[in-house]
């Protein structure tokens, strides 16, 4: 659907007279195996999604030859004082930002090499590879764990996960509970080794289409395939495209979409310092899940202006916030001088399918002066962790029980603790204050969607998709597996 205002978008003209000063990019993974079972895997297809995109974002705004360069930035060789790449502690997201980033600043072969004190030149292995690091929250310093309390903010956040259960008791989702009970039904011959017939309903909307997607890019053959006509497949992806946009954002309970908020609130911090004459860093890098775009997508008004924003977005899109000036004194221009655009792409960004401008917050132009951008991002901006983010969350204990009285926050720990076993208390405390990442998507997955994975005594090491988590409400099961992409 397009409506007027989207007639406006268009791949920003790299016009001479602009000088693009820093960028915040905000990237889904790619192709990955399904998450019917545990541990997710990013495949060779993703692997290979993430890094056309990142040789993409390469020749915008890293190529010496690029007329849409970033001003100033390292060609060849990432100086890590212009990048910040984070990702949540979860192998599909982490391998596919360190793969992005190998399409950003590939190996640079004899470049990268250096000159020992004997007069020997040494090249760094893998054709002179350059090691970026994706910064996860809790490998974080404290100092930066709080710029990134962004990642935190999606998880714990009891209202947020409230107004989320909340769509499950609402008129829409029941009507297509009832209306969708064949139609799920009458593919169970596809499904039935991995689904009950209980468990095919719209209630698991995205697990089923989740399901049936990742058999379809890659499976041979399918049980009773002669089921799924392209409608069919269709059906089943706007079915799960409304399902999960109602857990991700509802006008009328904006702490559902707490992740874009909090995400918004790190965008305008990051790029604040990009404009900061103290700052060197130019390139903002983050990967998370789809739920995140659904939710900024809402907030930010992109939705009502076309349902296509209502939908999932594909495997390694990603969305842009660009600083640029027309200020012929690039280096340091006045606030006034700077504006911001968002950009989009649905999907691998490439030549064929560049990231394109958008209007954001109901405006009729792709671009924003940086105080109006700033004013907006403000009304759904909310930090994770601050005391705002705690209120909003009604969130009293770990990092939020500094904002209320000892008393209070002591008995509401208490009250928490109770009936859980003291590890899973103490697992639970850890990552409170460590900062380990759970997201919001992953507690709504967990809490409305269908866990299949079988429960484990101990995960293995470093496939941490899985995550067990207390029930907040009696009417959900003692022990929730949470996912995250
Ligand atoms: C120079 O030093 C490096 C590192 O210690 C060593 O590997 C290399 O063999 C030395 N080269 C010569 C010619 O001594
Ligand atoms: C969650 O909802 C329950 C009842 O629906 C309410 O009692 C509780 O205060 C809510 N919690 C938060 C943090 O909003
Ligand atoms: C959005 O919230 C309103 C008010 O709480 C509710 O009536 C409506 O059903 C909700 N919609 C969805 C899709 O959850
Ligand atoms: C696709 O293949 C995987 C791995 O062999 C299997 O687990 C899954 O059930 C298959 N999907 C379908 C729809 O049969
Ligand atoms: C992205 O592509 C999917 C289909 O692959 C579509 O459903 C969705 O609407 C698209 N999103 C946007 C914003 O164009």
């Amino acid at each position: 659907m397009h409506t007027k205002a989207l007639l406006l978008a268009s791949i920003p003209a790299a016009t001479a007279a602009e000088t693009i000063l820093g960028a915040y990019i905000f990237s889904r993974h790619g192709d990955r195996t399904t998450k019917a079972y545990s541990p997710t895997k990013l495949t060779a297809l993703g692997a290979e999604q993430v890094y056309r995109s990142g040789s993409w974002y390469r020749s915008r705004y890293i190529d010496e030859k690029s007329s849409t360069r970033i001003n100033g930035i390292s060609s060849d060789l990432a100086d890590l004082t212009e990048l910040s790449v984070t990702a949540p502690v979860d192998n599909v997201l982490q391998g596919s930002a360190g793969i992005f980033l190998q399409g950003l600043y590939p190996p640079a072969g004899s470049v990268n090499s250096q000159k020992l004190a004997n007069g020997t030149t040494i090249e760094a292995p893998l054709s002179g590879y350059q090691y970026i690091p994706v910064n996860t929250a809790a490998a974080a310093s404290s100092a930066q764990s709080e710029s990134n309390a962004w990642l935190q903010g999606n998880s714990g956040c009891p209202a947020a996960v409230n107004s989320s259960q909340a769509y499950f008791q609402s008129k829409e989702y029941f009507e297509l509970l009832e209306s969708t009970k064949e139609f799920y039904q009458n593919l169970l011959p596809v499904y039935e080794s991995t689904f009950s017939s209980e468990k095919a309903t719209f209630k698991n909307a995205y697990s089923l289409y989740d399901y049936i997607h990742v058999s379809t890019i890659h499976n041979a053959s399918i049980p009773s395939s002669d089921l799924l006509a392209p409608s069919t497949l269709q059906t089943l992806s706007d079915l799960a495209n409304i399902h999960e946009f109602g857990l991700a954002y509802n006008a009328s309970s904006p702490i559902r979409a707490v992740a874009g908020s909090v995400l918004a609130s790190h965008i305008v911090s990051t790029l604040k310092s990009s404009i900061s004459s103290s700052s060197s860093q130019k390139l903002n890098i983050q990967f998370g899940p789809y739920g995140t775009f659904a939710s900024f997508f809402g907030l930010s008004q992109l939705s009502a202006v076309s349902q296509d924003f209502t939908s999932i977005v594909d495997y390694a899109s990603s969305m842009t916030f660009e600083l640029f000036t027309k200020s012929a004194s690039s280096s340091t221009p006045d606030e006034d001088e700077v504006f911001v655009r968002f950009l989009f792409a649905n999907g691998t960004a490439s030549d064929s399918n560049p990231a394109k401008a958008y209007p954001i917050f109901g405006q009729d132009k792709t671009e924003f002066p940086w105080t109006t951008f700033v004013a907006e991002m403000n009304k759904i901006a909310l930090e994770g962790g601050s005391k705002e983010w705690c209120e909003a969350c009604g969130e009293k204990t770990g990092q939020c029980a500094a904002y209320y009285p000892a008393e209070e926050s002591a008995s509401v720990s208490e009250a928490k603790k109770g009936g859980m076993s003291n590890a899973v208390a103490g697992v639970i405390g850890a990552m409170v204050t460590l900062g380990v990442v759970l997201s919001l998507q992953a507690l709504i997955l967990g809490v409305g969607g269908l866990r299949l994975t079988k429960r484990r005594k101990q995960q293995p090491q470093g496939t941490s998709e899985v995550f067990q988590v207390p029930a907040r409400k009696s009417s959900l099961s003692d022990t929730l597996s949470v996912q995250k992409v």
